[in-house]
């Protein structure tokens, strides 16, 4: 399973790129109103995919067909990669057919239902994000709808993507993987708390400290040989 950084934080960005773990960024436009609003959307949505170098989901804020179309021509303008994320709405699968049609690839956003999912797919969408962590919030089962997802992906032998979004924690990443999404966008906070174990810091605390009592013990044999 791939594993996108759901962030449009450059800090954050550059970071977790120089791990080399991770081959995408999917933004939104709430992503993006917590950033530096001196910096225009624009140069930073480049200076991400500078950054990253492969998928860069940037989100359309149109709510007809057209104004979607537009708008993905605009950001495809700034760089050709760019994969464009449409909300799972009517006049949203109509411009995603129609992107589709030209072969721009299309994140479809905001699916929590699979017959959501299967729409988005007939559409033409590559990526199909189903989102867990706000299913959750209301008290429903967000793995259960992506389960179902990934089971009907594979009964039907369906091609496009399977983008677990709205991650809340490590568990999500774990269920994601052992569901058989294809990729798990993870926010940054999220992404820290699934790298680290404390039995991995104690583990090299301890190596540690035993190689330099191991150099300070060869260091005195060494200088009791000299003075003997
Ligand atoms: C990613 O593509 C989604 O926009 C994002 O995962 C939504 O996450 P949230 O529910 O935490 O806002």
């Amino acid at each position: 399973m791939e594993l996108f950084l759901d962030s449009a934080n450059i800090d954050h960005i550059r970071e977790i790129a120089s791990y080399g773990i991770i081959t995408g960024v999917t933004t939104n436009p709430s992503l993006l109103a917590k950033e530096d609003p001196s910096v225009d959307v624009r140069d930073r949505i480049l200076e991400i995919h500078q950054l990253v170098g492969g998928h860069c989901s940037v989100e359309v804020v149109s709510t007809d067909a057209e104004g979607m179309v537009r708008e993905a021509e605009e950001i495809l303008s700034w760089f050709p990669e760019a994969t464009i994320k449409i909300p799972m709405i009517p006049e949203g699968l109509k411009a995603t057919r129609e992107l589709a049609r030209q072969n721009v690839p299309v994140n479809m956003t905001l699916i929590f239902s699979p017959t959501q999912a299967l729409a988005a797919h007939n559409a033409g969408a590559r990526y199909i994000s189903i989102f867990l962590g706000r299913l959750d919030d209301i008290a429903n089962d967000g793995l259960r709808v992506l389960a179902d997802v990934c089971e009907i992906w594979d009964v039907q032998g369906l091609d496009s993507f399977i983008l677990a979004a709205s991650l809340r924690h490590p568990m999500h990443i774990v269920e994601a993987a052992r569901l058989g999404a294809n990729i798990a966008t993870v926010p940054y906070a999220v992404l820290k708390k699934a790298l680290h174990h404390p039995l991995t810091d104690a583990g090299l605390e301890k190596f540690l400290a035993d190689y330099h009592r191991l150099q300070a013990e060869i260091q005195q044999r060494q200088q009791e040989s000299v003075t003997t």
